[in-house]
């Protein structure tokens, strides 16, 4: 018997010596400088990116999601966009070659093809047709993320009776999460290739778009003249670059690039006040890292405030002080920098009253660690000073080569778990006292007092957290109840030995109190490894009775805000028939969340980053 075992034992060794030796020879292939000229394309492909994209590392999309972007998309990726330093060792001829290899869409969809899908000749618009006003992704600038307008028709008597109305397909596109902003029968929203559409709200024809120099993220802000009538759209790019574009010729009136930094990106929605608009920073750095030839790291997030007129920088404070110096070597012999991150995912929250605005900042990705990290941070409207900082989790060194199998020398010692805010702090007033309310991917949701420098009033661990939360990028609040969406997709979890609780929580704002829970079930068994988890990792929409939860499985739910209970459900895990003529499909639901105005209901649908479905669709529901 013990013979057996150990010769079992002994085949399970050589068995694991080949795998790490295979492994191994990857990782050589894959660092060494040598240019692999004599390779042909797919074994290129197979060992330069496939070691990723297929399902390498949980933060690649899979090759499925890859193959719908354009050629000269993935050519960008590898010259100047995320993957610059995992093409660096490749010819121009090669990285041509891998673009155009990796695409397998429709010619016919390419992006210099004319735009189908535009309003008939004979459109025109009746201005008081529509009364919404949706001008921003919180909903205001407190991010509240709650609806109550007097428009709105949808609640739980009839939310059941929600139809798909019209569905609106970005061309070249493997994801689609520019949440809509809406002005009377316009809706604004954007693509993964930079377009700027504003469509018909009630028919998803196009009136008009524009091109920006790279992916949009974040909602476009409309920014509104003395009579309420909508004058400007704001917005960022993948570049680090904020827009302005005049609503009434369409045309652009300035564009500043926010900082220099080759990595910087901005995704976080940005926020107007008075005559000034406040953009978070936020980076890609943490994917440089992968390369352990990168010097990493050298971003520091911050925040920057411009003059809406014409775009120019009025202040920028870095969430670091300290600009980043050497520090030694990494086990490569690669020099390592620091301090370095604290990036900026979230949006920006307006505190008119103390002028003064929050946000929520990421990790270090180096060491020294910063008290800044993983912090609800206030700075003044004004200066620009930061006027005091929360920290909700300390010592929080990561970035992205700590999760890879291979080239692990940049992960800093003693890494920390990854716990970004990518929510916005929210600004509330219940019982006469104003509250910051905030929701980490480590899954703690924490009060603090706006009045007493962040002051922690209450905090409550809702789920187990991890690197897609926890909260993930959005909760919301009428100021009684909070709700918070978990999606403990059980990735790199952060508090193991708490049980998986993704779904939705309701909270009290008074003490954090759990009102209720629905915790949701595995709803594709067998598909889990392509991300097809129950849990909400988007952000959710609140209206007086109703809460909206859409879900990484492309589900989503309403949920009544009495109980809890499950009042309607849509699985957009399907194909479509779009009215711009481009090949529909739905996935799963990330980062942006649905908007409800009057009768209608909007999401974007398909997000392919940590390998959940791909889709790129916006979807229009109608009471029937
Ligand atoms: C070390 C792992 C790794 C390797 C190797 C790798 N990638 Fe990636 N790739 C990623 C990750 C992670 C992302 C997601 C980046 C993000 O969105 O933050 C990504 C994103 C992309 C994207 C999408 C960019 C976008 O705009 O969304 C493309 C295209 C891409 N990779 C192509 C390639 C090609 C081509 C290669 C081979 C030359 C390659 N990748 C090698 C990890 C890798």
């Amino acid at each position: 018997m013990k013979k057996i075992f150990l010769s079992i034992l002994g085949l399970l060794l050589v068995f694991l010596i080949v795998v790490f030796s295979w492994f191994y020879w990857q990782i050589t292939r894959q660092t060494s400088e040598t240019i692999l000229e004599d390779l042909d394309t797919k074994s290129l492909f197979d060992t330069r990116c496939g070691i990723c994209h297929d399902g390498g590392s949980n933060g690649a999309p899979l090759v499925s999601a890859l193959q719908l972007m354009p050629e000269e998309s993935i050519l960008k990726a590898m010259t100047t966009g995320v993957m610059q330093n995992q093409a660096i060792t490749l010819t121009e001829e090669q990285k041509k070659s891998l673009a155009a290899y990796i695409s397998q869409i429709d010619p016919a969809e390419k992006r210099n093809q004319p735009i189908k899908g535009l309003c008939p000749d004979d459109y025109t618009i009746d201005e008081q047709s529509a009364n919404t006003k949706i001008d921003n992704w919180g909903m205001g600038y407190k991010n509240q993320r709650y609806y109550d307008k007097a428009d709105l028709k949808i609640n739980a008597d009839n939310v059941n009776d929600l139809e798909l109305d019209w569905v609106f397909a970005f061309p070249g596109a493997s994801r689609a999460r520019v949440q809509p902003t809406i002005d009377n029968n316009t809706l604004f929203t954007a693509s993964q290739l930079g377009t700027i559409y504003a469509l018909d709200r009630y028919s998803g024809c196009i009136r008009w778009t524009f091109q920006a120099d790279a992916e949009v993220r974040s909602a476009l802000v409309i920014d509104r003249d003395g009579t309420n009538r909508a004058k400007t759209l704001f917005f960022s790019d993948f570049n680090a670059s904020v827009y302005a574009l005049d609503l009434h010729t369409q045309k652009l009136l300035w564009k500043t690039k926010i900082d220099n930094h080759p990595k910087a990106t901005i995704t976080g929605n940005l926020s107007i006040f008075e005559d000034r608009l406040f953009i978070p920073v936020s980076s890609t750095e943490i994917l440089s890292s992968v390369d352990e030839q990168y010097e990493c790291c050298t971003f520091r997030g911050s925040m920057v405030a411009l003059d809406k007129s014409d775009g120019s920088i009025i202040w920028k404070t870095y969430t670091i002080a300290d600009a980043p110096k050497p520090l030694g070597n990494n086990k490569k012999g690669t020099t390592v920098m620091g301090p370095s991150g604290a990036p900026i995912w979230t949006g920006v929250t307006i505190d008119t009253l103390r002028r003064t605005l929050y946000i929520g900042t990421g990790e270090n990705y180096t060491h020294p660690v910063t008290l800044t990290s993983d912090a609800i941070m206030a700075f003044a409207l004004d200066d620009g000073k930061i006027k005091w900082v929360q920290q909700t989790m300390t010592g929080d060194a990561w970035n992205g080569a700590c999760v890879t199998l291979f080239s692990r020398a940049n992960c800093p010692e003693n890494n920390g778990p990854d716990a970004d805010y990518g929510a916005p702090p929210i600004l509330i007033r219940s019982n006469g006292k104003d509250l910051i309310l905030a929701g980490q991917k480590s899954g703690k949701v924490s009060a603090m007092d706006p009045d007493d420098n962040g002051a922690i009033v209450w905090q409550k661990q809702v789920g187990r957290g991890g690197t897609m939360g926890g909260v993930h990028w959005g909760m919301a609040t009428d100021e009684k109840t909070l709700y918070v969406p978990i999606n403990d997709r059980g990735l790199y979890d952060i508090n193991g030995d708490i049980p998986k609780q993704p779904g939705m929580h309701a909270l009290d704002v008074a003490d954090g109190k759990l009102i209720w829970a629905t915790i949701e079930e595995d709803r594709c068994p067998g598909l889990t490894l392509r991300g097809c988890g129950p849990g909400i990792s988007a952000a959710i929409t609140l209206t007086p009775d109703v809460v909206y939860g859409p879900a990484l499985d492309g589900i989503i739910k309403a949920y009544a805000t009495e109980d809890g209970r499950e009042l309607w459900a849509y699985d957009a895990k399907r194909d479509f028939t779009a009215v711009n003529g481009v090949k529909a499909f739905g996935g799963a639901f990330d980062s942006d969340g649905p908007v409800v105005a009057a009768d209608q209901l909007f999401i974007t649908s398909g997000y392919a980053k940590y390998a959940e479905k791909e889709g790129n669709v916006l979807l229009a529901f109608k009471l029937k």
